[in-house]
């Protein structure tokens, strides 16, 4: 990471969030390019919270220095690959995305494009959780056995809430309001069930990938990849 500028969050505007008044000057900086931030305070949280405004694309190193915390980042490309981790977290916004906009074609009463967006969650769903039962959990199946276990049950949940919104979507009747209603109910699930991923176990899958993490990337990438949907 050769640098560059550095952004002193003293000098952040009056009332201005930090992550606010970072995220407005990673915007102006292109993939590829690099930042520095000096931090009076510990910056996890702060980078955590950019992060998700990211996208995940951030790399980053924090160094104690003087009073205060100097943070080196850098914005990765689009054909810099992302660590487990983050291809993980990618995948669970992009699913997220889906959703909400599923969400909002349901709720706009536009049952086709609602329907197909079901569906096409409804593949990348399955898909996620089939690599993380039978792929993932397994690297770290003792170390965080507790994590485990739960969230294989959720996943049962959220298989079984899959079949309920396949079987509105196959419905004579085409209610845009069952199909909201169901809709509703599985974000509501995945949004603790990603966050508890996110926060007890994907660091645990990375570390315990060891030296076969690149291996597993790849195969991971792959699995998650889109792919065309089924031809009847
Ligand atoms: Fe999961
Ligand atoms: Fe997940």
């Amino acid at each position: 990471m050769a640098c560059c500028y550095v952004l002193d969050l003293r000098l952040a505007p009056q009332g201005m969030p930090q992550s606010a008044y970072v995220y407005s000057v990673l915007r102006e900086i292109n993939p590829g390019e690099s930042l520095r931030i000096w931090s009076p305070d510990e910056p996890t949280l702060l980078m955590a919270e950019l992060q998700n405004h990211m996208r995940h694309t951030l790399v980053w190193r924090v160094a104690p220095d003087g009073q205060g915390y100097l943070v080196t980042l850098h914005i990765r490309s689009p054909d810099e690959p992302l660590a487990l981790a983050d291809t993980l977290r990618r995948d669970h916004d992009t699913m997220d995305a889906r959703l909400a906009r599923s969400l909002t074609l349901a709720g706009d009463g536009r049952w086709h494009e609602a329907v197909e967006e079901a569906r096409a969650l409804d593949r990348a769903l399955r898909t996620h959780i089939t690599l993380e039962n039978d792929l993932l959990a397994p690297l770290a199946a003792q170390e965080v056995s507790g994590p485990t276990s739960l969230m294989r049950r959720e996943h049962d949940d959220i298989l079984i809430q899959l079949d309920a919104i396949a079987e509105v979507c196959l419905a004579p009747e085409r209610s845009c309001q069952d199909l909201h209603i169901w809709l509703s109910l599985l974000a509501a699930s995945l949004n603790k069930h990603e966050f508890r991923e996110e926060t007890l176990l994907f660091a645990a899958w990375e570390r315990a990938a060891g030296v076969r993490h690149d291996a597993l990337l790849d195969e991971v990438r792959q699995r998650l990849s889109p792919r065309p949907p089924p031809s009847h």
